[in-house]
């Protein structure tokens, strides 16, 4: 037993009742993950039965020879945005809102269905005229506001792919990956609101498309009108645009395999993923998750904090609660403006009754203390989620006590991008069972987890190991944009033919799954998604850096931050000055969140033999501590030769800091 296992049980004695560990709940739960791993085509078809399918023709599922993913509903047809807004349309539900959104400013709108059909529609007129077909790219750069709901219904209206990149990304990185997805049509705003500043969107667009020869149309949507550059044979204002759109598009309907849209994400190498989801498969899974762990009902409001540019955001803002005809909020801007009540005003002025956010989020609110949430009365809720990192148990009780009231249910959801929705959750839709802080609980149906160990052996109950899911399921993606192989190397060759999540995960004796953070080199900073190696890759490109090794600190707040060792070239001087300058650089390369926390400038980096960069030792120094397990260390680097480089680091970093 994990000590934080042994915290979060002591608690849960005094925080929620305890029956027998066998609740029917879980009996429930596990029951219905068995049925839909033993018929897949069967339990699938029959989910799929409540969305539109112009074709149902051939199995839901099947597998590929020789290859540990399948495919779903590769000959059915559909559209996302068909069964998003259409299916709605002439129904009762039409003039039900689907949107509540709030601007930073405090400027509101609310779109129904029926509003939401016409926007997305004309949108898509748009987007025809500019040329955008069945299979072209479009990147969206855009602010919170509902106009980027419209470009991604819109985009895959066409049956095109969308590529969101998040509005804090440098021009760099835009600019990556707009070649990387060959988009010819960027969709940006001239800016957006955040702590009342703005963020202004369109002049990184504009440094962006200096290199990226693909590109043929921008089109700007005017949300916070300071005046912008346009570029007058490939600039286009949409509130012009619009004045001659269509009002109706028909969907394209595609086959289940045809691609939903590309989201990059970070991997161990410098050059980030572009992990490509499906279109039917992706929408049964969000179809049935979002039901089963979120439990919208007709008189819920639900409110995902997630900004559009991560898999949060498309999943569980845009997505899969337009699937259920669900009644959203959404909101443009900080928790903290004008004040660190801004949340919990608007969940009392609108009566949110879901809310779904991240374990940062939260301790970012502890540290500001109750006080904030006690002004306001947040008897709405019922529900509140959280996601993106392990959630500590401490963070976890102060959840359920300030903001559930010792009432709501905790929906601690663990899944990933590559995954494209939730997998391992609390399942209130479904059936009810004791929770655990600190524990993700129980798999979704037809999600085969199982921790291994090195050598992919199902772990006992209680150790620690790498979390594996060895059968598909529907929002599986499908591949990494351009580079299949490097889709089966990540994923599928550790343990061949099953996937690879790269986490660490833990079942206890009772069953529940505890996910443990990042197995591989890849951070978690504030819940997003960073690679060391990448930052490494930017530091070196500055001309004084010779080497550089990055790490994740533990922090209090964020979990992880970001820790450079630098070596510098002959003929650089270690100056304050120089640190500065390496963190604007890694600033504009990156963007703010990859900034790190401490540079230290060092003599050497610690490596093992094969050259590869011993993390945990810099860890171990960075944060403290003796020199901890080394016998793990790949390939045949000696307790010696660790120690060694601990002591000349550590004497190093002791220099530094002093
Ligand atoms: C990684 C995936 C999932 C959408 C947002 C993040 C970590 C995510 C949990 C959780 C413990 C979690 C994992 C995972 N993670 N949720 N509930 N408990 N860890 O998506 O950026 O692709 O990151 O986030 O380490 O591998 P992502």
């Amino acid at each position: 037993m994990t000590q934080n296992e042994g915290a979060a049980q002591d608690e849960l004695k005094e925080a929620l009742p305890t029956g027998t560990h066998i609740s029917p709940g879980i009996e429930r739960i596990q029951e219905i993950n068995r049925e839909a791993l033993a018929h897949p085509n069967e339990f699938w078809s029959k989910v799929a039965g409540d969305l539109y399918f112009s074709e149902r023709v051939g199995p839901a599922f099947e597998r590929i020879e020789d290859a540990p993913y399948g495919r779903w509903f590769s000959q059915w047809k559909t559209n996302l945005s068909y069964n998003c807004l259409d299916r709605w349309i002439g129904t009762d539900h039409q003039h039900r809102v689907a949107f509540h959104w709030e601007g930073e400013p405090g400027d509101q709108r609310s779109l129904t269905y029926l509003d939401l059909y016409r926007e997305v529609n004309r949108f898509a007129s748009i987007l025809r005229d500019l040329g955008v077909k069945e299979g072209d790219r479009v990147t969206v750069y855009m602010p919170m506001i509902p106009e980027a709901v419209f470009a991604m219904m819109a985009t895959v209206r066409l049956g095109a792919i969308h590529s969101v990149v998040f509005g804090g990304f440098t021009a760099q990185a835009l600019a990556d990956r707009i070649n990387d997805s060959k988009s010819k049509v960027v969709v940006t705003a001239d800016g957006g609101w955040r702590r009342g500043k703005i963020v202004e969107l369109k002049k990184i667009v504009d440094q962006a498309v200096l290199q990226t020869p693909e590109v043929q149309k921008v089109l700007v949507v005017r949300r916070t009108g300071q005046p912008v550059d346009m570029d007058e044979d490939r600039d286009l204002w949409y509130h012009d645009a619009v004045k001659s759109a269509a009002d109706y598009v028909a969907p394209v309907m595609v086959p289940g395999t045809h691609p939903s849209y590309i989201l990059y994400t970070s991997g161990t190498t410098g050059k980030p993923k572009g992990a490509c989801h499906s279109t039917a498969g992706y929408m049964v899974w969000l179809y049935y998750s979002t039901h089963a762990v979120f439990d919208i009902t007709p008189r819920d409001l639900y409110w995902c904090t997630a900004d559009i540019g991560w898999v949060t955001g498309h999943s569980y803002i845009i997505y899969g609660p337009t699937l259920r005809g669900a009644t959203s909020f959404m909101y443009e801007g900080a928790a903290d403006f004008p004040a660190w009540d801004r949340w919990w005003d608007m969940i009392q002025r609108h009566r949110v009754s879901i809310l779904y956010t991240s374990p940062t989020a939260i301790r970012g609110f502890i540290k500001q203390g109750e006080k904030w949430p006690e002004k306001h009365d947040l008897s709405s809720l019922r529900i509140i989620g959280s996601v993106g990192e392990p959630i500590n148990p401490e963070a976890w009780q102060w959840y359920y006590r300030h903001i559930g009231a010792n009432r709501c249910t905790i929906v601690d959801t663990w899944w990933q991008t590559e995954t494209g929705g939730i997998l391992i959750a609390p399942q209130p839709g479904v059936a009810k069972y004791p929770l655990k802080p600190g524990s993700a609980t129980f798999p979704l149906a037809g999600v085969k987890a199982v921790v291994v160990d090195d050598h992919g052996n199902p772990c006992p109950k209680g150790e620690k190991g790498f979390m594996t899911i060895q059968h598909p399921w529907p929002g599986q993606f499908m591949t990494l944009w351009g580079d299949h192989a490097r889709y089966k190397q990540v994923y599928f060759s550790r343990f061949p033919g099953i996937y690879y999540a790269a986490d660490f995960s833990m079942q206890d004796q009772d069953g529940y799954f505890w996910l443990l953070g990042r197995a591989d080199e890849v951070m978690k900073v504030a819940g997003h998604r960073i690679s060391t190696t990448e930052i490494e890759d930017a530091l070196i490109m500055h001309p004084a850096v010779a080497e550089s090794a990055v790490i994740g600190r533990k922090d209090e707040i964020k979990m992880e931050v970001p820790v450079a060792c630098v070596i510098l070239k002959p003929g650089f001087a270690p100056t304050p000055q120089l640190r500065e300058e390496l963190l604007v650089h890694v600033r504009n390369t990156m963007g703010p969140i990859a900034v790190p926390a401490q540079i230290y400038f060092v003599e050497k980096v610690p490596k093992t033999r094969s050259a590869k960069i011993m993390r945990r030792l810099i860890r171990d120094v960075v944060e403290e501590r003796p020199l901890g397990d080394v016998t793990t260390l790949e390939d045949e680097t000696s307790i010696e030769e660790a120690k060694r480089a601990y002591n000349e680091l550590k004497a190093d970093i002791d220099r530094a800091r002093t």
